[in-house]
């Protein structure tokens, strides 16, 4: 397994739209085992495809705490394919915009379908932290980040800390 390069906000490739998997190979398996590393590498709990740079709508998501087994998960072609009407706000980070955080409004809960790492189709009613997870990663899949989905003025605040937090690391 490998590390990859995570992009970071704001390359370009983040907003653009992912495309369909439309083979699923040792290479591709590869490349998922790639970034479920390189996503734990990073103390991350989800990663998509195009954060390192892969326009293909595949997703690794692992939300263990630290103190449990690993339990990851792989995610090719996601569709949400329900939504609940109840929305939750919870605090969210990506690993392509280092060490912010904002709250964010999703579905409390959603269903998907989804091919696995083997190709099968699956379908996974995804609550709590797993609805927020999978409603994150799936974003980036569309060229969205969640700081589209915070307030102009929350965004702006946010943008401006971090560009400060690069300069101080540059600066060390
Ligand atoms: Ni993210």
């Amino acid at each position: 397994m490998a590390i990859l390069e995570v992009l970071e906000y704001p390359h370009p490739i983040l907003k653009q739209k992912a495309e369909k998997v439309t083979q699923i190979d040792d290479a591709l398996r590869k490349t998922l085992d790639d970034m479920l590393e390189t996503m734990y590498d990073d103390a991350g709990c989800g990663l998509a495809a195009p954060q390192v740079g892969i326009l293909k709508r595949m997703v690794v998501i692992d939300i263990a705490h630290e103190d449990e087994e690993p339990a990851p998960m792989f995610l090719i072609n996601p569709e949400i394919i329900w939504r609940s009407e109840e929305r939750v706000c919870g605090e969210e980070g990506c690993l392509s915009v280092p060490d912010m955080r904002a709250e964010v409004e999703r579905f409390a809960k959603v269903r998907l379908r989804y091919l696995d790492r083997d190709g099968h189709e699956q379908e996974l009613l995804a609550e709590d932290f797993l609805a927020i997870a999978v409603q994150h990663e799936l974003d980036h899949l569309d060229g969205i980040l969640y700081i589209d989905r915070i307030s102009r003025l929350k965004r702006q605040m946010l943008l401006k800390k971090l560009e400060k937090s690069r300069k101080d690391k540059g600066a060390e």
